[in-house]
């Protein structure tokens, strides 16, 4: 009976208890939805919003089929609904409707009771996921190991390159012919680029000056550089939720991340293309391998070429480019950043779609 079930945790929705336990799977990472009549979505725990990218609020009533393309899921809940025999199907496909593919097992379990209609349990384990969690695990570890070592390759390098463009600068102030002044000139500029490129090595002097930001500061200074820079072939657009909470971060850190990625996404588009600054709130969201109750996405999409190919497992690497002109250093400074608050970068991409994601934790993690 509903009311000997054990009183759901304060934080869970009241609505949640007519299903017993219901509120208590809000802390699964697994995606979980109770179908009922057919497939028409009756509750969803934290995770199947996550991975359906919409709110039980927003999704509850309406046929599972408006927030996912799924094939073979389909199928599989309409052998459910004729043999009322539970059914594990592995690997499938689903399609969700921001456009993403994820691959997920699932099982679906019929359920009835009294005074309820006949539903279906959906439990969907996403694999994409699992192991995205041991490649960022992966990413977080070698990368901090390759920062580390660029960085102390940088302070090497910077040092000598001081004395030898102060060298130059005496031995041009002695020299009377303009001709052999104009190679002391090469030493001193070249000089000077390699310093600016090992400064850009080294990174940041001071820790993050942590302080209550407003996320959207952060993304409109982006924006309004990154309109300042680029052509009118190019349409910065917004798609921002104006509920996130303020975060805990340091803006001007956060804002060189962001740059770094709109920047390439500019370079990516060429004269003409369309860039999407978004902003989302999303619970339950591992970070390596923490989990997060809350945390703020900023995603940077652009509908350019994509990464290459080749490119795809080192662009958050340094000195990893895809063009002559540039270092290789943005995605990695950018990852850095991220990571001193917390957080992580992670990208999609194909030609026409790719975004890039800030992901800031908004709670210390479980
Ligand atoms: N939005 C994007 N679309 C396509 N390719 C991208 C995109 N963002 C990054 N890349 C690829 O990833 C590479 C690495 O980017 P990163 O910002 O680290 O270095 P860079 O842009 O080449 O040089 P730097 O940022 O130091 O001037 C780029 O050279 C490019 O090939
Ligand atoms: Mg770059």
């Amino acid at each position: 009976m509903a009311g000997s079930q054990p009183t759901p945790p304060t934080h869970a929705r009241s609505s949640e208890t007519s299903w017993p336990g219901i509120g208590l799977i809000d802390h699964l990472t697994t995606a979980v939805l109770v179908l009922e009549q057919g497939s028409i979505i009756e509750r969803m725990n934290a995770a199947a919003e996550s991975l359906l990218d919409t709110s039980l609020q927003a999704a509850r009533g309406s046929p599972l089929s408006d927030f996912v393309t799924a094939g073979e899921l389909s199928d599989a809940i309409n052998r459910v609904l004729d043999t009322s025999e539970p059914l594990t199907e592995r690997a499938l496909p689903i399609v969700v409707d921001a456009g993403h593919t994820h691959i997920v097992d699932c099982t679906l379990t019929p359920i009835s009771g009294p005074h309820r209609e006949p539903g279906i349990l959906v439990e969907l384990i996403q694999l994409d996921r699992r192991n995205r969690i041991a490649r960022e695990e992966r990413l977080l570890t070698q990368s901090a190991y390759v920062r580390n070592l660029v960085r102390r390759l940088g302070h090497e390098i910077r040092n000598p390159l001081g004395g030898l463009r102060g060298a130059a600068q005496l031995l041009e102030s002695e020299l009377r012919d303009a001709a052999l002044r104009e190679y002391t000139g090469v030493i001193i500029r070249e000089a000077d680029r390699l310093t600016n490129l090992v400064d850009r090595m080294i990174g940041t002097r001071h820790p993050p000056r942590m302080q209550p930001v407003n996320i959207h500061e952060v993304t409109e200074r982006v924006r309004a550089l990154v309109d300042a820079e680029t052509s009118a072939g190019i349409d910065v657009r917004r798609d921002y939720d104006p509920s996130i909470p303020n975060l805990t971060a340091d803006p001007e850190l956060l804002i060189q991340a962001m740059l770094n990625i709109a920047r390439n996404a500019v370079h990516a588009l060429g004269d003409a293309g369309r860039i999407v600054l978004r902003t989302r709130v999303q619970r339950r969201v591992n970070i390596g391998a923490t989990q997060h109750r809350l945390v703020c996405r900023i995603d940077v999409s652009d509908n350019g070429p994509g990464v290459p190919d080749e490119l795809v497992d080192s662009i958050f690497y340094p000195l990893v480019s895809g063009h002559d002109a540039g270092a290789g250093l943005g995605l990695s400074i950018a990852q850095s950043l991220v990571y001193e608050h917390g957080g992580i970068v992670e990208c999609a991409s194909r030609p026409g779609d790719t975004t890039f994601s800030i992901l800031l934790p908004m709670d210390s993690g479980e």
